[in-house]
């Protein structure tokens, strides 16, 4: 899809939440490429802090020192094009994707309130200047409900384990299938029935069922979706 000229475009903000496993990431991430936009995955915050817990001998299933650590205030940043998450300035990608202990405690991380306070500040820093693209379960509700386009993507459970069983494999990663439908279900389970800032559909959210698309195909529809709203005096060639 070839677009005006950057200059000739409105830059707005792009929000997009769902269910882990939906392909979000890589989603938001070729949508920011193509428009120039600036990526957030706030995702990657929430594992941050959950590092920065566990590098400080912090017990992670103790909310009141969780939320203690948060007085030195942890500095989390994305390193320009690999966008990796810097942690105090120190590239952390691999410990937050790979340390098994991040990744079963983050669920329990981010559902302190602190911790969603904390992190609200900073993902809230991006927005002013518009032109982001941000990606995780409470964008469209809580932390850009202003955002001009939101999308609400989600999968049936038998692609999301298609796609993350595809993905371990990529990485050399063997793992039964029940392993991860059970973990995917904890997760939506964890997600959408937190207290804080549970995942949900924004009312004025599109909803995306990307079951059946590729990830070229879920990028060319969201940029159809977004190109009316970004190119003011674009109109679809049967409104003539
Ligand atoms: O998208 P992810 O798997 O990297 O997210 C890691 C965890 O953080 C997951 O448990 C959901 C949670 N999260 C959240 O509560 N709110 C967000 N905006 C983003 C992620």
């Amino acid at each position: 899809m070839v677009f005006k000229k950057i200059l000739e475009l409105r830059k707005i903000n792009i929000a997009i939440d769902g269910y882990s496993g939906c392909g979000k990431s890589t989603l938001a991430k070729a949508l920011a490429e193509k428009l120039g936009y600036i990526f957030i995955d706030s995702g990657a915050m929430f594992r941050g802090i959950t590092h920065f817990c566990l590098i400080n001998g912090v017990d992670v299933t103790d909310k009141k020192a969780i939320a203690e650590v948060l007085d030195s205030k942890p500095e989390l940043t994305f390193k320009p094009v690999s966008n990796h998450l810097l942690l105090n300035g120190q590239d952390v990608e691999s410990h937050i994707r790979n340390d098994q202990k991040v990744v079963s405690s983050v669920s329990f991380v981010a559902s302190i309130p602190e911790v969603r306070t904390y992190l609200k500040e900073l993902q809230q820093r991006h927005i002013s200047g518009k032109g982001v693209v941000m990606e995780g379960r409470d964008i469209g509700t809580v932390i850009m409900p202003g955002a001009e386009l939101k999308i609400f993507i989600t999968a049936t459970i038998e692609e999301r384990i298609h796609r993350r069983l595809s993905q371990l494999s990529d990485q050399g990663v063997t793992i039964l299938e029940e392993e991860v439908r059970n973990n995917l279900i904890e997760r939506d389970k964890a997600d959408a029935g937190r207290d804080v800032a549970p995942l949900r559909k924004a009312s004025d959210a599109i909803c995306f069922d990307t079951s059946n698309f590729s990830k070229e195909t879920q990028l060319e529809a969201i940029l159809a979706i977004a190109r009316p709203i970004i190119e003011p005096d674009y109109y679809l060639p049967f409104i003539q």
